[in-house]
C-alpha cells in the first residue's frame, strides 16, 4: 500500500504526542550536536526550498538542517526560477516531487502553500505565510519546554499584531491545551475561524496588563509583518499600548520568559530593556530553529 505523504501545511496537520515527539527529538539532536555529533538520519535527501518572501532564521535553518543531518538543499528564489515567468504551483509540485525528497515554500497567500501541497507527492513544509508561521512555533514550544517542562499547564500571552505568529499560537495552544490570551489592538484580531476552532485554550482580552497576568510565556512580533509595511506610520499609533516593556513584563508571572520570532524592532513591539534583559530567550529561540527543524524534516520524512 503506498504511504499518506505528510504535509506540514499548519500546527493542525500533527497531533498532540506528534508535536511532542518532535520537540524532544529537537531536543536530543541539540545535545548530540552540541557533543559533535551528527546522525546521518537524512542522507542522500534533497529539500527544494521556494521563497518568494525574505528570510534569514527559517533560510538558514532548513539549509544547514539538510547538511548537518547528511542530505543537500537547494534555495530556489521565486525571481530565479520560472515562477515569476507565470509557471504554476501545481505543475512546479509536479516538477519537483519527482526530484527531490522534501519541500519548503514561504510565500504570501496560504492558499499557495495549498496548492502545492495538493499537487506534490512528498511532504510540504509550510515556511511562512500571511496566515501562518508553524515551524516558529516548534522551536518557540521547544524553548518553552526546556526552560518550563510540561507545556500543557502553561499560561502564555500574546500581545500586538494578531499575524500569522499569532495564529499559530492558537493553533499550539489547542493541540498542546496550554492557555493564551490574546491582547491585540482593535481590528488587529488573528484570524476569526482559527480563534473559533481553539475557543477551548485561546481568548481575546481587552488589555495588555490583564493579558499577561498569571503567564509563564510573554510573546509578541513586529507590528508591521512582510507585506503590511506601507501603513506602518499608522501602526506605530494604534499599537502604542502595545509594546512589551518591564512595566508590562512585571505584570506577568516572576518568572515569565519573553520570546520573539525575530527579527525585532527595539522601541515598536518591544523595549531594549526586556528583549535585551533577564527574561529574555530569544536567542536560545532563534538557536532551536535548527533543532527543531531537523527533528521536524526527520519525522516527515519517516512517515
Ligand atoms: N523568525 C523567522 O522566521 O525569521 P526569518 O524571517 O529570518 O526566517
Ligand atoms: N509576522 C512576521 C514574521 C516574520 C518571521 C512576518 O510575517 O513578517
Amino acid at each position: 500500500m503506498m504511504k499518506k505523504v505528510r504535509h506540514f501545511k499548519t500546527l493542525l496537520d500533527i497531533n498532540k504526542n506528534e508535536f511532542l515527539s518532535i520537540i524532544k527529538r529537537a531536543v536530543e539532536l541539540k545535545k548530540l550536536q552540541t557533543n559533535n555529533e551528527y546522525p546521518d538520519t537524512l542522507r542522500k535527501k534533497i529539500m527544494a526550498m521556494i521563497f518568494k518572501k525574505n528570510s534569514t532564521r527559517t533560510r538558514i535553518s532548513l539549509e544547514s538542517s539538510m547538511s548537518k543531518l547528511g542530505g543537500h538543499a537547494i534555495y530556489l528564489s521565486s525571481d530565479s526560477s520560472q515562477l515569476s515567468r507565470g509557471e504554476s504551483l501545481a505543475d512546479t509540485a509536479k516538477v519537483l516531487s519527482g526530484m527531490v525528497d522534501i519541500i519548503a515554500i514561504r510565500t504570501h497567500s496560504h492558499e499557495e502553500v495549498l496548492e502545492l501541497s495538493a499537487n506534490s507527492t512528498v511532504p510540504v513544509i509550510n515556511a511562512l505565510t500571511t496566515k501562518f508561521h508553524p515551524c516558529q512555533l516548534l522551536a518557540d514550544m521547544q524553548t518553552l519546554y526546556e526552560e518550563k517542562g510540561q507545556l500543557s499547564d502553561k499560561k502564555v500571552a500574546w500581545v500586538g499584531d494578531g499575524c500569522n505568529m499569532c495564529n499559530s499560537y492558537i493553533n499550539a495552544s489547542k493541540i498542546l491545551g496550554f492557555h493564551l490570551n490574546i491582547a491585540t489592538p482593535h481590528g488587529f484580531e488573528p484570524d476569526e475561524e482559527t480563534l473559533k476552532n481553539a475557543s477551548d485554550t485561546a481568548e481575546l482580552c481587552d488589555l495588555p496588563g490583564k493579558a499577561v497576568e498569571g503567564c509563564d510565556l510573554v510573546t509578541t512580533d513586529v507590528w508591521s509583518s512582510m507585506g503590511d509595511e506601507h501603513d506602518h506610520d499608522k501602526r506605530k499609533v494604534l499599537f502604542k499600548g502595545y509594546q512589551i516593556n518591564q512595566n508590562l513584563m512585571d505584570k506577568a508571572n516572576e518568572s515569565a520568559i519573553f520570546l520573539h520570532c525575530l527579527p525585532a524592532h527595539r522601541g515598536e513591539e518591544v523595549a531594549a530593556e526586556v528583549i535585551d534583559g533577564a527574561s529574555s530567550r530569544v536567542w536560545q529561540q532563534a538557536h532551536n530553529r535548527l533543532y527543531s527543524s531537523q527533528a521536524l524534516i526527520e519525522f516527515l520524512l519517516n512517515n
